[in-house]
């Protein structure tokens, strides 16, 4: 039998080693939720919201239910609505743009950076500089992977056409663009803590982080049917809270992030270490018959969420590994514009050729804090052995 065959499984990922070591802080933390009885929002989530914001330096924070009703009052609280469009990314996951349309807004897409796979700042300015049938009011740049958008080109393109800026940063918590984390780099940021991202709840959680008092407001009323005294509903808001289960939760986790994501820094090096070893890298951002590696932009913090790589025979290399046992996830193999249920927004095969290439070439590698190096090896001695 081939060597590879006999090799060791590695999960992509593993949430029980974080688990174990947490198991009585946490079963405390949700005991005190079931003696209090504060079973959604009060002082469990409360307590996690001021602590989050703390930790990102933005003035606010508001829980809700998932990262994709994040989304959704970010925008709305931000003032998007009807009548006005959102440029974002088609290489994303759906709810980037979904939330989008759930604001009631026009969602324009624009090709992305193949290097960094976020969205390119050259596309947008392109598109603002073209007549819309619906004024432009915002952007909404995803941080993916855990790497940050180039915010100092966002930054430059809101200010000059007088544009909102909404991060989808569900992907990137402790990510940082120049000094300034991910969520406090926007007019309101969205997160998700849904069990795979870096800092994850024990099911579905989102946030709003924002230094605008304003938003903060109207997030915290939208959050509950638009109320802002118990029935007495000022605007169509939703049910979008958070937990208490979910607050509890997060709150111990956020004590441990900051050297998870440390030990996800070691992971990606390591990586790098291998494949040079192996003498698998090609240089980006297209591959040609090895390995296009991620990197971190210069000046920026990447959050590492995923370790996502280029390789041409993709779906090929993604059998191989699955036969070994060996996990790889496919982040994502149709873009946004291509899905059945977005066939309304115009765009075709060919649109964002960009974003169509990536989706043909990227796989994302098992990382998570407690991976271990014996793992990584096997995985990248997997993958030369396929390349061989
Ligand atoms: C980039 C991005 N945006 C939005 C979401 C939506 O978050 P959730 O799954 O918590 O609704 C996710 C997570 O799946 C995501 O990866």
């Amino acid at each position: 039998m081939h060597p590879a065959q006999t090799s060791q499984p590695v999960p992509m990922l593993d949430l029980k080693r974080q688990y174990r070591p947490l198991h009585q802080e946490l079963l405390e933390a949700l005991d005190h939720v079931l003696e209090t009885q504060q079973f959604i929002l009060g002082e469990p989530v409360a307590a996690f919201e001021r602590a989050a914001a703390r930790q990102l330096g933005v003035a606010h924070a508001q829980g809700c239910s998932s990262g994709t009703d994040a989304l959704w009052l970010a925008l709305a609280a931000a003032g998007i609505g009807p009548g006005m469009a959102v440029i974002t990314t088609p290489f994303s996951f759906f709810a980037s743009v979904s939330a989008i349309l759930r604001a009631g807004a026009t969602a324009l897409l624009a090709d992305i950076d193949p290097g960094t796979f976020n969205l390119n700042p050259a596309t947008v300015e392109a598109l603002l500089n073209k007549p819309q049938d619906t004024p432009v009011r915002a952007i909404l740049p995803v941080h993916l992977f855990g790497q940050c958008a180039d915010w100092t080109s966002f930054a430059r393109l809101g200010k000059d056409h007088g544009l909102k800026l909404i991060e989808d940063a569900a992907q990137a918590w402790g990510a940082e663009w120049q000094g300034v984390k991910a969520g406090a780099l926007g007019d309101a940021a969205a997160f998700s803590f849904y069990p795979t991202k870096n800092l994850s709840a024990a099911g579905d959680a989102g946030m709003v982080a924002t230094n605008s008092g304003e938003v903060d407001e109207r997030a915290r009323m939208l959050r509950q049917h638009g109320m802002r005294r118990r029935y007495y509903h000022d605007e169509i808001g939703w049910n979008t809270r958070m937990d208490g289960f979910q607050g509890a939760i997060l709150q111990v986790k956020l004590k441990y992030i900051d050297g998870w994501n440390q030990l996800r820094r070691t992971v990606a090096k390591r990586y790098h270490a291998l494949f040079h070893a192996a003498g698998l890298v090609e240089a980006g951002p297209y591959p040609s018959h090895g390995v296009v590696l991620p990197h971190e932009v210069v000046g920026s913090r990447h959050a590492w969420h995923q370790f996502v790589i280029r390789t041409p025979r993709r779906d090929a290399l993604h059998d191989f590994l699955a036969e070994r046992k060996i996990g790889s996830q496919i982040y994502y193999p149709i873009p946004i514009h291509l899905q059945e249920a977005l066939k309304g927004l115009g765009y075709r095969e060919g649109s964002f050729p960009e974003a169509e290439r990536a989706a043909h070439e990227v796989l994302a590698l098992p990382i998570f804090p407690e991976l271990r190096e014996d793992e990584q090896q096997t995985v990248v001695a997997a993958i030369a052995e396929f390349l061989s």
